[in-house]
């Protein structure tokens, strides 16, 4: 399931179908609702299933500039808008969608096309993660091909198909504190396996580097502790997720912090998972001025600095964040060391195929250096200035912040504006934190609380900056509003430019399709 399933630039018109989701997942819990016509799974399944109530509130009531503009904005989304306008002209421009009689059937490959496969191992091989900004941040140690890759129905899918290839139920995933709410589903939901929480210390004061902190070598230690704590409590821990950059926090994982973790994989034989879906998105700031550079996995030789037989060690991405595109669901698994994973997702792969239209723009824009430089550059100069404009806001408001500098996000810590004290009884604490959930609806906007994400503190709340302008200003506006600030902060700013010192997409029309250049 992906972070929250909704998308914020989707028009009013669209929200019924969402709306009849939730009001059927609400009566699903009644037991004459046809539960005990379904299988165990699938009774467990319609028991348990069910949407938080602000987001059946913001489901119902989407933002929309043109057709709904009193509707919710969804700050609590992973989506970036930042540079839609100009991918919208780009994948709509004449020949773009190049469909051939073969992509009207089953692909090649079937879960995807080969040619798909060969851009994704392209992009991988030739293209480093700083691309073209830099290029410190090393590419894979060995050139990935397509029996490498795996595809499926965004990360979302390729989670659940690899935790079921992984885990048997019941099996222990180690996962640090607070991480991505839905990887509590995409683990459990069919593969049955369970996450094994490691506690990161998280520092007391905010402004400090997460990756000088919580996500230091030393706090390894805690990653070992919850294995011993969850073997002694007889679970068999099989895998380790790491998610780097680091969603929620906006943080980049430092290379002798992996090297660490990959070691601790080796010791205990568990599989080493690295989701890296934000990989091209990091980006540096006033705040992180040195950002620890991206290392991926795939460029750790893990046999010789880890001890770590490299068949362990798998990464998965999407076209969902880097490029932000989360309505193509392309999920992409890259295992280079265990053809036998890579049989047993293609077993399951068939039960979710991707669509070729979708294959067949991404594979497009894939090939397309001049664009594909393009964007990547933009992309990052842009999320760094909505980054940069939000946190003018957080220190102008007094709201305390995490400095990040990689995703769509920052977290932001409330607590001392909705009565939420040190030391506080945590129930209490919990209450506040759902209620001040109620009154940013209220105020039209949805600000994805802590809790969401298993964060130790309350009162931390993630916000995501990626918006369109005039969304984010609207956006911080309600937000400041539900904090009751004395005097409005946002008001009296100018809207972030996008445009001073970016440069203007390549020409979209420019391009000619698989068939003029073959009848030239
Ligand atoms: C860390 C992480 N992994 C996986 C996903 C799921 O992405 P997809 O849309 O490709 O399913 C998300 C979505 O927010 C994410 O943030």
């Amino acid at each position: 399931m992906a972070d929250i399933p909704a998308a914020s630039a989707a028009p009013a018109s669209s929200a019924p179908d969402l709306s009849t989701l939730t009001a059927a997942v609400s009566s699903a819990t009644l037991s004459d609702d046809g539960s005990a016509t379904l299988s165990r799974r699938g009774e467990h399944g319609a028991n348990t299933f069910q949407l938080p109530e602000g987001l059946k509130r913001l489901l119902a009531n989407m933002y929309d500039p043109a057709t709904n503009p009193q509707g919710i904005i969804n700050a609590g989304i992973a989506d970036n808008s930042l540079c839609r306008d100009e991918l919208l002209r780009y994948l709509l421009a004449p020949h773009r969608l190049q469909l051939s009689p073969a992509d009207l059937t089953y692909a090649d490959r079937f879960t995807t096309s080969t040619r798909l496969l060969e851009a994704i191992a392209k992009l991988f091989n030739e293209y480093s993660p700083d691309w073209p900004d830099t290029t410190h941040s090393p590419r894979p140690r060995k050139e990935v091909t397509v029996d490498h890759i795996a595809i499926a129905s965004g990360a979302t899918g390729i989670l659940d198909e690899l935790f079921w290839n992984l885990c048997d139920e019941g099996d222990g995933v180690l996962l640090s504190t607070p991480y991505y709410n839905a990887f509590d589903n995409d683990l459990t939901s069919r593969a049955k396996a369970q996450v094994v929480p490691v506690h990161l210390p998280l520092p007391d004061v905010a402004g400090e580097r997460l990756d000088k902190t919580a996500f230091a070598r030393e706090t390894v230690a805690a990653y070992e502790a919850a294995y011993e704590r969850a073997a002694k409590q007889g679970v068999r821990v099989r895998a380790l997720l790491l998610c780097n950059p680091h969603n929620p926090t906006g943080t980049i994982i430092p290379r002798e912090t992996v090297i660490a973790l990959a070691r601790l994989a080796a010791k205990r034989k568990m599989h080493f998972v690295s989701d890296e879906i934000y990989a091209r998105s990091c980006f540096t700031t006033t705040d992180v001025p040195d950002p620890a550079v991206f290392h991926s996995i795939l460029s750790v030789d893990v046999d010789k600095e880890c001890g770590l037989d490299p068949a362990y060690v798998h990464v998965v991405t999407s076209a969902s964040k880097d490029f932000a595109v989360n309505g193509f669901r392309l999920g992409v698994l890259v295992s280079q060391h265990n053809p036998a994973l890579l049989r047993a997702m293609a077993s399951v792969g068939l039960l979710s195929q991707s669509a070729s239209p979708a294959a067949s723009l991404w594979h497009t824009w894939l090939c397309d250096e001049s664009f594909l430089r393009w964007y990547l550059a933009e992309n990052r100069r842009r999320l760094a200035r909505a980054y940069e404009y939000t946190v003018e806001w957080a220190r102008l408001a007094g709201v305390p912040y995490y400095p990040s500098n990689a995703g769509f996000f920052v977290m932001l810590d409330f607590s001392a504006k909705i009565d939420i004290t040190p030391g506080m009884d945590e129930k209490e604490a919990a209450r506040r934190e759902e209620e001040f959930v109620d009154r940013l609806l209220d105020c039209g906007v949805f600000v994805a609380p802590g809790a969401q994400y298993h964060h130790p503190k309350k009162g931390w709340f993630r916000f995501t900056f990626s918006m369109q302008p005039k969304t984010l200003k609207l956006a911080l506006e309600r937000t400041e509003e539900a904090l009751r600030l004395d005097k409005s902060v946002e008001k009296n700013r100018p809207l972030l430019s996008l445009d001073s010192g970016g440069t203007p997409a390549p020409d979209a029309g420019k391009r000619q399709s698989w068939i003029q250049k073959l009848v030239g």
